[in-house]
């Protein structure tokens, strides 16, 4: 129950102004809303229409004006007018310089003022191409997702509000720019509805039923070892950090397979349904939210769920390395040696580098068996990277530079953004253990945390070009800002469908 806004065009036969819209209420032809929202431009800049201006009562430059609006994005300010019988509320919004970004941010706080039930019409469109019209479609659908538990909810079903945008008389791609938006859009509230799941429901067979779905609706193929098929196999990880909890592990493939792809691309996502540390337990503090320590594995389901929508030309096979990283007397401990797929022993210092454990399997898996052109990978890996970046931007690895310039430019256009990090090789050394071919931790900190758990992972990615995704920072947000939403934002989902889905 996602995504909450219903969002249309409105095509009031004239140029798509707020002006067009009252004339077309006065005069009968359009019902009218509860809300019309006005786009302000950086500078204070609005459209000035006579008919909304004798609506206000005051000019609307006024308006600006006399709340100091400096049409900063997401910027808010609300007045009420008299429109026939009906009170109008008039919500002024920021929407900077127009750019995708402002435009996702603008649309995101305006979708939070509509109360469910409600409608609101939106001259926000005007003379924006269908690239810009889509960030601001997005950013209305996210930014009216919600994820609630509340008891009283679940008896009534939620109402969505409606938001109708203003297009100009014969648009013809604006309802297609929408739709692209609506699948993105809907493939970030999946991602978000995954990670927001409280672990008493979410286990691994859970994530693997939740793929199931995805599949079925998106005509994927898929394949699920459960936790005999992975020790028989050699997942050595994922049946390692799975040991301790009552609900086993499971390695979930998806398979998006289009007529003559061209490449092969492998997405792996860290499915730890719960991470509470294992033996090597986290302090109370460090636990909470730890049921989106699988936003990767999410990410990377939902955005197989969204690649024929898209038309994506590629072959994409995602894996998810779910497990549920507990204590108990069957648990893994400290100094116990595994054994990874391929054969590759490391010794475990730490029960609670459990991530590094789980991708290594999946990507040797697929650096063995699946012949990728690429390998990329998407983890809440390391607290470290959230101290090093905050909670915007996800750290970037990568050992080839084409393939981390793409994924740094659909970072920046798609609104998840990335910062590049390197890979060290006098680091290397600090993962070498005494009786296994390495480590689980590094010796020191003097690696950088989030450095060498890149490190560490891109021992198993043989010579395929690899990029890993660091979103321990980004995965989760503490309040609701733009688009972005508090509790699991999806990060990562957008920045791969952009990747994919521009792909030439
Ligand atoms: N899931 C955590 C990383 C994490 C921390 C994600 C905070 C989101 C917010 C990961 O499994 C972990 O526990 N990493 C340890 C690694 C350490 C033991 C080397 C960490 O970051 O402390
Ligand atoms: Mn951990
Ligand atoms: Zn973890």
């Amino acid at each position: 129950m996602p995504v909450t806004s219903a969002l249309t065009t409105l095509d009031t036969d004239g140029a798509g102004t707020a002006g067009d819209y009252l004339r077309a209420v006065q005069a009968g032809r359009c019902e009218p809303a509860e809300q019309l929202v006005v786009a302000v431009g950086s500078g204070g800049d609005v459209a000035l229409d006579e008919t909304l201006d004798s609506v206000l009562g005051v000019t609307s430059a006024e308006v600006v004006a006399a709340a100091q609006l400096s049409g900063k994005a997401g910027q808010l300010t609300s007045v009420v007018a008299k429109l026939g019988d009906a009170v109008l509320r008039v919500l002024f919004v920021g929407v900077g310089d127009r750019s995708a970004r402002e435009l996702r941010k603008a649309g995101g706080e305006v979708a939070r003022q509509v109360r469910p039930g409600e409608s609101a019409v939106a001259d926000m469109a005007a003379g924006l191409t269908d690239g810009q019209l889509s960030a601001l479609a997005e950013g209305i659908l996210l930014g009216s997702y919600r994820y609630t538990e509340k008891s009283a909810d679940a008896d009534a079903p939620a109402k969505s509000n409606d938001v109708r945008l203003l297009v100009p008389h014969g648009s013809g791609g604006a309802d297609e720019a929408i739709s692209r938006a609506a699948a993105v859009a809907a493939a970030v509230a999946l991602a978000r509805d995954l990670a927001n799941t409280p672990s008493l429901r979410k286990c691994p067979q859970w994530l693997a039923e939740a793929a199931a779905e995805v599949a079925a609706g998106a005509g994927l193929e898929m394949r699920v070892w459960d936790e005999q098929q992975l020790a028989q196999a050699g997942f050595g990880g994922i049946a390692a950090v799975g040991s301790g909890s009552a609900r086993p592990p499971r390695l979930i493939q998806l398979r998006y397979a289009p007529p003559e792809a061209r490449r092969h691309v492998v997405l792996v996502g860290k499915g730890i349904t719960f991470d509470s540390g294992g033996l090597s337990l986290k302090p109370n503090d460090g636990m909470k939210l730890m049921k989106t320590d699988m936003s990767g594995g999410g990410a990377v389901i939902a955005v197989m769920s969204a690649l024929a929508k898209l038309g994506v030309r590629d072959m994409v096979t995602g894996l998810i390395a779910a497990a549920e990283n507990l204590p108990s007397g069957s648990a893994f401990r400290p100094d116990d040696v595994i054994t990874q797929y391929g054969g590759t022993t490391v010794e475990v210092r730490n029960t609670d580098a459990e991530g590094r454990l789980v991708l290594a399997d999946a990507i040797a898996y697929a650096d063995a068996e699946l012949a990728p052109d690429q390998i990329v990978d998407v983890a809440t890996l390391t607290g470290a990277s959230r101290i090093a970046l905050g909670g915007v931007r996800a750290a970037l690895y990568s050992t080839c530079e084409e393939l981390a310039d793409r994924l740094l430019a659909a970072g920046e256009s798609s609104g998840d953004r990335l910062w590049r990090m390197p890979l060290p090789e006098d680091y290397v050394d600090l993962h070498e253990s005494s009786v296994a071919d390495l480590a689980n931790v590094a010796a020191t900190d003097e690696g950088g945390g989030s450095i060498t758990a890149a490190l560490f992972l891109r021992r198993f990615a043989g010579d395929h070009p690899w990029a890993h995704l660091d979103i321990a920072g980004p995965a989760r947000s503490t309040s609701d800002d733009g688009e972005v939403t508090a509790g699991a934002t999806g990060f990562g989902t957008r920045l791969l469908l952009n990747w994919l889905a521009t792909a030439d």
